[in-house]
C-alpha cells in the first residue's frame, strides 16, 4: 500500500468508534475497511487514540481518551483492574462477556473454516463469575511497581512485594492484598504470607541480581472439601524459616492441609521446582470431578475452574456418543481426565501425551480408580499415533493453544474415526484445524464453554462426524 493510501499515519491521533472486540481483548475500529486495534476499549466506545504501529492490512493504536463511553461499560469491582493483567473484562457485565465470547467463536469458524454460525450453541456459563479459580500464582519481587495513587506516600515502600504482574511485563509486579478470583480464605493466606516475609525481612529473588530467596506463592484450594495447599517457590533451601511460616499457616487456617516448598535454582521464572520439600501436612490435596477423586500435587496440571471442568467433561462424554464397543484415542491426554470420564462407556481408551510426568499421573489415576481399559503412550503425537494397532472409532483431541500440527491433523484423517470431539482454548487455531478436518468431516455441534469469566479466554467443544454415507467399521 502506498503512503497516500494508508488511511492513518504512524504517530497520528484520531477519533475512533469501536465496533467490536478481537480475540485477545483489543477493540476493533475501522477506517474505510482498514482495521485499527485499540487495547482497553469496548464496543460502542468513542475514543481518541494514537497510531503506534502500521501494517498494510491493520494498525495498532494506544488509547488516549474515552470521548464517549460505551453503554456496555460498568464499574470494575476490583481496585487493581486498570493495572493487573489478570481479568481485563471486569468492565463488561457477565452477560455481555458471554455474548461477545460466542460471537468470537462464531466469527472464527465462519471466516476461517467457512462454517455456518448457526451451529454455535449458546455459551455454557460459569455459575460463579468471581472466586472460581482453584489455583492462583503470585510473584515475589524486590522492586515493587507502584500504582499512581501509591507514588510519594511515606508508608508505601518500593522494595519487597507479593502480587501480580502488570499485563505484558515480566518484571513489573504490583502488591495485591485481595484477588477477586480466589476465595476469602486464600486471600487471608496471601496477606499472612506477605506479612510474615516482610516481618522476617526475607528477600525476594531479584530478576536482575539473581539473588534472594522468595520467587512465587501458589495457593490451591479444592472445591470438593475446601482444603488448601500452599506452595512457596524459592531459589534455594531455607527450611528453618519456611517451617516457621508453615506452622503459622496451619495454626491460623484449619483449611491448610499441605504446605510445600519447591526449589527452583535456575534463572527461568517458573513456579516449578527441581525438588520439593514437604513443610507441613501432605504433599497433595484432593479434588473431585464427577465420580472421580484426584490427588493433585504442586506440579500437576489440573483445570483451574473445577465446576466448569466438570461440565466440560460431561459435554465431551455426550458428544462422543459412546455405546461401550468403541476404541477411543484421547490425544494430548495430560493426566488422563477425559480417558477416565469416558472409560466406562468405551471398549478401550488410549491416551497420548508428550509429558512423561503427565503419562505417569494418567496411569496412576486409572489404577486408583480401577479403570483397566485405559492405556497411555508417552511421546510426540507425530511419532506415537502410527504405533497403535487398533484403529479408533472415536478420537478426542485437546491440543495446547497453538492447535494441532498439520501432520497430526492429516494422521487423524487417515485414522478415519467415525466421530471426533475437538476441545480447544483458542478459536483461531480451532478454526484453522477445522478447515482441514472439514474435507472429510461434518461439523455437527459447536459448544463454547466459559472457563475463565472476566477474561477474553473461551473454551470450545466441537463434535464432528465422518461424512461418507457408506462408512462402516
Ligand atoms: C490442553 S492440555 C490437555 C490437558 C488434558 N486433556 C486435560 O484435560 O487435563 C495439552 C496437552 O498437550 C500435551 N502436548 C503438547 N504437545 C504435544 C505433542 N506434540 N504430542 C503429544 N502431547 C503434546 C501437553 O503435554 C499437555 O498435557
Amino acid at each position: 500500500m502506498s503512503e497516500a493510501k494508508y488511511p492513518v499515519k504512524r504517530g497520528g491521533e484520531y477519533d475512533f468508534d469501536i465496533d467490536k472486540l478481537a480475540f485477545g481483548g483489543a477493540g476493533i475500529a475501522r477506517v474505510d475497511n482498514y482495521v485499527v486495534f485499540i487495547k482497553d476499549t469496548l464496543p460502542g466506545d468513542k475514543v481518541k487514540a494514537r497510531i503506534t504501529r502500521r501494517k498494510p492490512s491493520f494498525a495498532e493504536a494506544r488509547l488516549l481518551e474515552i470521548i464517549k463511553p460505551s453503554p456496555m461499560r460498568q464499574h470494575p469491582p476490583c481496585k487493581y483492574h486498570q493495572w493487573c493483567g489478570g481479568c481485563t473484562w471486569q468492565n463488561l457485565s457477565y452477560e455481555n462477556q458471554v455474548k461477545i465470547k460466542r460471537q468470537l467463536v462464531e466469527e472464527s469458524i465462519q471466516h476461517i473454516a467457512g462454517i455456518q454460525k448457526s451451529t454455535v450453541c449458546p455459551v455454557i456459563e460459569s455459575d460463579s463469575a468471581f472466586a472460581y479459580r482453584n489455583k492462583m500464582e503470585f510473584s515475589f519481587t524486590d522492586k515493587r511497581w507502584l500504582l499512581p495513587e501509591e507514588l510519594g506516600k511515606a508508608d508505601i515502600k518500593p522494595g519487597f512485594a507479593l502480587g501480580l504482574h502488570v499485563p505484558g511485563t515480566f518484571d513489573k509486579i504490583i502488591k495485591i492484598d485481595h484477588c477477586l478470583l480466589q476465595s476469602d480464605t486464600a486471600n487471608r493466606i496471601l496477606r499472612s504470607v506477605s506479612d510474615f516475609c516482610m516481618g522476617k525481612k526475607l528477600q525476594a529473588y531479584g530478576l536482575k541480581t539473581h539473588q534472594g530467596l522468595l520467587r512465587f506463592l501458589v495457593i490451591r484450594q479444592s472445591r470438593y472439601n475446601g482444603k488448601i495447599m500452599v506452595n512457596i517457590v524459592t531459589a534455594y533451601e531455607e527450611e528453618n524459616i519456611l517451617k516457621q511460616l508453615a506452622l503459622k499457616l496451619t495454626e491460623e487456617f484449619p483449611e491448610v492441609e499441605s504446605v510445600v516448598n519447591n526449589i527452583n535454582s535456575r534463572p527461568a521464572q517458573i513456579a516449578r521446582g527441581e525438588r520439593e520439600i514437604v513443610l507441613a501436612g501432605k504433599s497433595y490435596i484432593q479434588e473431585k470431578l464427577g465420580d472421580f477423586i484426584f490427588n493433585i500435587s504442586a506440579n500437576s496440571f489440573f483445570q483451574t475452574n473445577s465446576a466448569q471442568a466438570e461440565k466440560m467433561y460431561k459435554k465431551v462424554l455426550e458428544f462422543s456418543e459412546l455405546s461401550g464397543k468403541e476404541f477411543v484415542w484421547d490425544l494430548y491426554c495430560g493426566t488422563g481426565t477425559f480417558s477416565l470420564f469416558l472409560a466406562a462407556q468405551a471398549k478401550k481408551i488410549t491416551g497420548f501425551d508428550v509429558e512423561a510426568s503427565a503419562i505417569q499421573d494418567a496411569a496412576e489415576n486409572a489404577r486408583n480408580h480401577q479403570v483397566f481399559n485405559a492405556g497411555f503412550i508417552e511421546g510426540d503425537l507425530l511419532h506415537t499415533l502410527a504405533s497403535v494397532k487398533e484403529k479408533p472409532d472415536v478420537i478426542i483431541t485437546d491440543p495446547p493453544r497453538a492447535g494441532m500440527h498439520e501432520k497430526v491433523v492429516r494422521l487423524i484423517l487417515s485414522a478415519s474415526p467415525r466421530r471426533l470431539v475437538y476441545i480447544s482454548c483458542n478459536p483461531a487455531t480451532l478454526a484453522r484445524d477445522l478447515n482441514i478436518l472439514s474435507e472429510q468431516y461434518a461439523i455437527d455441534k459447536v459448544q463454547p464453554l466459559d472457563m475463565f469469566p472476566q477474561t477474553y479466554h473461551i473454551e470450545t467443544i466441537v463434535q464432528l462426524t465422518k461424512r461418507s454415507v457408506d462408512f462402516v467399521r
